[in-house]
């Protein structure tokens, strides 16, 4: 029995874009803050009498394109430890899946973790991170607690996630819809790769992005970290939105939201806007302006829709679920 708990991340310089599709290399690198908030529990339990995977997701038994991809990422696993036995999992999210919260990063580095622990294979972080990679991209940098750099790498062994110094940031998120979105990231990365006018400008923007940010993190400079973010993930939408047929996953209230952003600034809080392939929102501030940040987002949006975060451990094992 083997159980592993891994929390969502959310980028400050986003991934958006695929140099190799079935390896998952990123065109281009990521940087991302993981949270303490809606933990992903993942048992994995190898059994070789079963007669293929037998996958429970929320409780439910888990079919179609969830339970294919779930079994596609225990084929790799299987292939590493050189075993052919089935496993059954059982994976709770604490997370809306599929709304722009990144269930998917804290839902295949928890798989990552427990399914290499079920089949014997010994990794340090560096191969859990490139194994969790392979489930979903974003999921790589959930291996890693608090801030962690994705580099893009050439090839499976040289694209990872790995710590990143800086100051210590804080989260705010604005649950402006927690319904699974219409346009999966997988697809609307590829329609933004095959179609958008500005999918290239956006690479170039991101690498430029990335070492902007890591200097400014060497700094701890959380105003060049927070307008850096803010910028990127508008660029991002930016891309995304000029696709055919068009993907537009900010609603009226994720404008409204960024909006919001600004006002706080002009009052003198430092809290800047980001948003991933979803209508929610995330505010970034320091980690000791979170409950400032959240009580002054209350004028914009119900309380209860507003959820405080720190930064939160990497994937790891536990003794037995949450
Ligand atoms: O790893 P995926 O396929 O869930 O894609 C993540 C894409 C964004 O969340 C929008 C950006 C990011 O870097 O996390």
């Amino acid at each position: 029995m083997s159980i592993a708990v891994a929390h969502p991340n959310i980028a400050l310089v986003k991934y958006w874009g695929k140099r190799d599709d079935a390896l998952m290399l990123p065109a281009t690198g990521s940087l991302s803050l993981t949270l303490d908030i809606f933990p992903t529990t993942t048992r994995v339990d190898v059994d070789p009498t079963a007669e293929g995977d037998v996958i429970t997701f929320d409780g439910e038994p888990a079919t179609g394109p969830v339970a294919q991809r779930i079994t596609a990422f225990l084929e790799l696993v299987r292939a590493l430890s050189g075993s052919t036995a089935s496993a059954r999992v059982d994976t709770r999210n604490s997370v809306p899946t599929g709304a722009g919260l990144a269930s998917s990063a804290s839902g295949f580095a928890a798989l990552a973790v427990a399914a290499a622990d079920a089949y014997g294979l010994d990794l340090d972080q560096r191969a859990l991170s490139r194994l969790a990679r392979r489930g979903s991209g974003s999921a790589c940098r959930s291996i890693i607690g608090g801030t962690a750099i994705w580099h893009a790498g050439t090839d499976d062994a040289t694209s990872f996630a790995e710590p990143i110094d800086g100051p210590e940031l804080g989260m705010v998120i604005a649950v402006v819809d927690d319904r699974a979105k219409a346009v999966s990231s997988r697809e609307a990365m590829r329609r933004t790769r095959d179609t958008s006018p500005y999918a290239e400008a956006w690479e170039q923007a991101a690498g430029a992005d990335l070492v902007a940010m890591q200097e400014a993190f060497a700094r701890r400079d959380i105003p060049a970290i927070g307008e850096l973010t803010e910028s990127n993930a508008l660029r991002m939408h930016a891309a995304i939105m000029a696709a055919r047929p068009p993907i537009r996953y900010l609603a009226p209230q994720s404008i409204a939201l960024f909006d919001a952003a600004d006002r706080m600034r002009a009052h003198g809080l430092q809290a800047y806007a980001t948003a991933d392939a979803g209508p929610n929102v995330a505010f970034l501030c320091a980690a000791d302006d979170v409950d400032i940040v959240r009580d002054a987002l209350t004028t914009d949006i119900p309380a209860g829709r507003l959820i405080a975060a720190h930064a939160g451990a990497g994937a790891r094992l536990v003794e037995a679920p949450a």
